[in-house]
């Protein structure tokens, strides 16, 4: 009797060591090993997760508030930095990974050991990073028409994020402004659906390119790739007068016909991640709409991705905004959102949703549904094998190779919109030996202006000290011939001019930096002195005027005073790019991605309208040839 008592204990005794340490040898744990399939991988870790942790998933809070024991405490799923949220200003590339590898090595603490995701926005290039290669925003992208080049700008930008040991970026922008009143037009590729569509190609070149068993589900290729993240779902360019975060007024079939087309490509593309919009549909706040996060986008699209808030997005669903944070985290966790880019108040988050969840108003299924979602995205990335930053990829960072594509892109962005007056010959591409010229305006000598919002801060700088890179004004001196007199002065007397004996000017003005609310406007005027320098300059020699601008302008008053005119939005950091066509080594190739309305009372107006009246229609572009 005693020994089969002895037997038992033994028998007994083994089945309990077995599943604690697994079946596979002392601290096995089926989810930490990369064999497993992802689902059993994921059921595996989920099981083990308190609802504590399900949560601290779910949360993602800004960097500076995320120090080691708030992430090992609260058991932080993700990081981000806000734009312009640096760990020191103009840090190294090891500074940042340091920073990450701090963060992460606080996550990995904690008994699951869950890595954390750090997020941030590099929608034109690694913006916030010193030194990083800055490309044209998007709506110069779109004027491109160019996938291929749009994918192989989302490698560049994969490589330069992970530089600084960072896995997960908010972009693309997939917006389909409707209206350049919109502070946020830049951000879009253009008006036209079909252009947007297609320059999704930019996600196979973030995350790498999903292998025919994986298109359709969340995929990240490896440590030289970054998961990405949709933006702003969905509507977010439709609002009425281009109002940010404002209300998008338009039926179903119009939405899906205009915003959402974007989103197939996106998810089909194995996009791992969708950021909410913080407009509103037809007066219901996206953060809260049940039917288009959860019925439309996962259950219809099939998207198996995570869908993330936007910055506050939860606090902004009651007016005033955070008054009510209990309901809106209701609000927005029932509608389907399943990380909160809380940033800072996490506490608030995590005690009422915790609350939430014991009350029975958010039902167990659908934390654990949002958790599925978050493993599932941190798994394909390969996280778990890789939390920590390659110091190998130091120098991926503002490298010349990504310079050079970034010149590319601004030589194909530009949009040759008048060259030569009416029954005049065509004036560009100008000669190399071109004598004495003059370079005037508020944008031709300024890095800053030229790279617009998202650069170094969120609202952008305006200067030369900001960053790396090249005027517009440095460029043409170096292509001209060593013969050529170049003159700058950014707000020339007409005396100046006239006496100067110029043979041409470049005249370069446009907007200041500006970032969402920040840059709606409703005269879309040039700023002063933009119209006074064109005025004095071009009435005296015959002139260029580039503009530099988030959006096409209100020209039509200096059209017939211009002899050129070229729309280079906003370029980013490669100036060079633009004396490249300028000078004919290259030729005009760029089209419009928007209308050129003439003036604002016909906004909103995109190609297809029936009251469609344009300065210059969407689409067009003059080209010309190389000259040499
Ligand atoms: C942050 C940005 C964010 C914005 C939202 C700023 O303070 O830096 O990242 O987009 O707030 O309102
Ligand atoms: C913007 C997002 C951005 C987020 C984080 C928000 O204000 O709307 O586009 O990703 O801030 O900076």
């Amino acid at each position: 009797m005693g020994h089969v008592w002895r037997c038992a204990h033994l028998l007994l005794y083994c089945c309990l060591l077995l599943s604690t340490v697994g079946v596979q040898g002392s601290g096995y744990l089926k989810y930490k090993d990369p064999k497993q399939p992802l689902n059993t991988r994921i059921d595996d870790l989920l099981s083990r997760m308190s609802l504590a942790e399900k949560i601290g998933q779910m949360s993602q809070i800004e960097r500076s508030v995320a120090t080691p024991d708030v992430i090992k405490n609260d058991y932080i799923g993700s990081v981000l930095s806000g734009g312009g949220s640096v760990p020191a200003p103009q840090a190294t590339v090891q500074e940042w990974a340091s920073m990450v590898t701090e963060m992460q090595k606080a996550a990995l603490s904690t008994p699951l050991g869950i890595p954390i995701m750090y997020g941030i926005d590099a929608v034109h290039g690694h913006g916030n990073v010193y030194k990083a290669t800055i490309f044209p925003h998007n709506i110069g992208l779109g004027a491109t028409r160019d996938p291929e080049l749009a994918k192989r700008i989302g490698s560049a930008v994969a490589l330069e994020v992970r530089a600084t040991g960072i896995p997960y970026i908010f972009a693309p922008c997939v917006a389909v402004c409707r209206d350049p009143r919109w502070g946020r037009c830049y951000e879009s590729f253009s008006e036209d659906p079909k252009v947007v569509q297609m320059m999704t190609q930019i996600i196979p070149g973030f995350q790498g390119e999903a292998p025919p068993s994986s298109r359709g589900r969340p995929y990240v290729a490896g440590t030289r790739n970054v998961a990405a993240c949709a933006k702003h779902y969905v509507g977010d360019g439709g609002t009425n007068k281009g109002i940010n975060e404002n209300n998008t007024i338009i039926d179903f079939s119009g939405l899906l016909h205009i915003h959402m087309p974007p989103y197939y490509n996106a998810v089909i593309n194995s996009v791992s991640t969708i950021m909410v919009s913080y407009t509103s549909w037809n007066g219901v706040k996206m953060h809260a709409n049940h039917f288009l996060v959860t019925d439309f986008l996962k259950n219809k699209l099939k998207f198996r991705g995570f869908v993330i808030s936007d910055w506050q997005g939860l606090d902004r669903i009651t007016s005033p905004e955070g008054s009510d944070y209990h309901l809106s985290i209701k609000l927005g966790v029932l509608a389907g959102i399943d990380m909160v880019m809380i940033p800072f108040n996490y506490t608030g988050f995590i005690g009422n949703l915790t609350s939430l969840v014991h009350d029975n108003t958010i039902p167990m299924s659908r934390i654990d549904d949002a958790v599925r979602r978050i493993l599932r995205v941190k798994f394909t990335m390969g996280l778990f094998e890789n939390p920590f930053p390659d110091p190998s990829l130091a120098g991926e960072l503002g490298k010349q190779e990504h310079r050079d594509l970034a010149r590319e892109a601004v030589r194909k962005s530009l949009v040759l919109l008048k060259n030569g007056k009416y029954g005049e010959k065509p004036l560009l591409p100008l000669p190399k030996k071109c004598g004495k010229i003059l370079v005037a305006g508020s944008h031709a000598d300024n890095l800053g202006n030229q790279c617009g919002g998202w650069t170094i801060t969120w609202q952008g700088l305006q200067g030369n000290n900001l960053t790396a890179g090249t005027t517009i004004l440095e460029g043409i001196k170096s292509t001209v011939d060593g013969s050529a007199q170049v003159v700058y002065s950014e707000e020339p007397s007409p005396d100046f001019v006239h006496k100067g004996g110029f043979n041409y000017a470049i005249v370069v003005v446009g907007e200041p930096p500006y970032a969402e609310t920040q840059g709606d406007n409703l005269n879309l005027t040039i700023p002063a002195p933009g119209p006074s320098v064109i005025e004095t300059v071009c009435s005296n020699v015959k002139c260029i005027v580039v503009l530099i601008s988030g959006r096409p302008l209100v020209v039509e008053p200096y059209i017939n005073k211009i002899d050129a005119f070229v729309a280079a939005w906003l370029p980013g950091t490669e100036g060079k790019g633009v004396a490249d066509v300028l000078f004919g080594d290259y030729g005009f190739t760029g089209k419009l991605s928007r209308t050129w309305f003439k003036s604002v009372d016909q906004l909103p107006m995109n190609v297809g309208d029936p009251h469609y009246d344009p300065l210059f229609p969407f689409g067009f572009g003059l080209e010309t040839h190389p000259s040499n």
